[in-house]
């Protein structure tokens, strides 16, 4: 949610005309320039997935920041990447923005973006749909007049910095053409999936919260290891590969199911349907879907 709209009156909005899209071609690499503002978590991982994906160049990427000790972090891992501590510097000639800031700034962020026809911005900024901004803009634009900025939203999670999220990207506006270079853009970061927006923030509680519900689930067998004698580092050894082989059963595999997979390792009479029966009782299946729920 947008909140604590400031009195806007006297920010101006600057246009200009680009059409990025008429240089994009995914077999090369383009002229397109990168901004990514803030270097955090989200920014940092977008910066280093856009370096090595091949569509752009590590120069024609700018990243800001305010303070210089993740840039200079950022800049020493990937050689070329351009860096400043000036969010006005970084987005004043990009063909593409991305937004990588706690929503606590991301007014902030929007009063500087240099509006214009064609430019796209693509915010990961956690609850802000793509209408609240365009509310805020058109508080801020003169006449309430917003450029034809296209807006996205994409939703990685944490596992991106190492290339393994499964990224969410929505729109309103985009077309088929500018859908499928956003697409492109993130594919470094992991597999990307197109969710309207209404359906994004359940989307959300499935692939970006549910890496915590993945977490808890690994944390509590590792601890039922350790109780059971195994150095924590060996039951997590142990919890993590079978969390990863039993998900790779399952992925681009549109015959694989749970349930059969479930059934291929409870013997009649066997331990695992005991634990797995215990599970039920205990309220497992339905703790993870109320915890889904609650996090929409
Ligand atoms: N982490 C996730 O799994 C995840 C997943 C999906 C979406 N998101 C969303 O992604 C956004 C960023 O999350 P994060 O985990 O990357 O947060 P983060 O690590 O705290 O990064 C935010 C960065 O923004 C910088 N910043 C602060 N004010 C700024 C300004 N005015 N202009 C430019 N940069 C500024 C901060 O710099 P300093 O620290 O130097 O002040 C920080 O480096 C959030 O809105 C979150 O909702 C996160």
């Amino acid at each position: 949610m947008l909140t604590n709209i400031h009195n806007p009156s006297h920010i101006p909005c600057i246009f200009k005309q680009k059409d990025v899209l008429l240089r994009h071609n995914p077999k090369k690499k383009t002229r397109m320039k990168i901004a990514i503002i803030g270097a955090g978590n989200m920014g940092s991982a977008i910066a280093r997935g856009l370096a090595q994906g091949g569509l752009v160049q590590p120069e024609d990427i700018t990243v800001s920041n305010p303070s210089e000790g993740k840039l200079q972090a950022l800049q020493a891992d990937i050689p070329g990447l351009e860096v400043t501590t000036s969010n006005v510097k970084a987005m004043g000639d990009a063909d593409i923005i991305f937004l990588a800031v706690k929503p606590k700034v991301l007014e902030d962020v929007l009063r500087e973006l240099p509006l214009r026809n064609g430019l796209i911005v693509a915010s990961v900024v956690a609850g802000s749909s793509i209408n609240s901004i365009l509310d805020y803009l058109s508080m801020i634009c003169p006449q309430g007049h917003v450029p034809d900025t296209i807006f996205f939203r994409i939703v990685p999670n944490t596992a991106a910095a190492i290339g393994q999220s499964m990224t969410l990207v929505s729109s309103l506006a985009a077309n088929p053409k500018q859908r499928q270079l956003m697409l492109d853009l993130l594919a470094p970061l992991g597999p990307t999936m197109w969710v309207p927006e209404p359906q994004l923030a359940a989307a959300t509680a499935l692939a970006s919260c549910g890496t915590a519900y993945v977490m808890k689930y690994i944390q509590a067998a590792t601890q039922a290891g350790i109780e059971l004698g195994f150095k924590a580092q060996d039951a997590r050894r142990m919890v993590t590969q079978c969390v990863m082989g039993a998900a790779a059963l399952l992925q681009d595999n549109p015959d694989a199911h749970p349930a059969t997979e479930i059934e291929k390792v409870c013997t009649p009479g066997g331990y695992t349907i005991r634990g797995i029966n215990e599970l039920e009782h205990s309220g497992f299946t339905s703790a993870i879907i109320k915890a889904i729920k609650a996090s929409v």
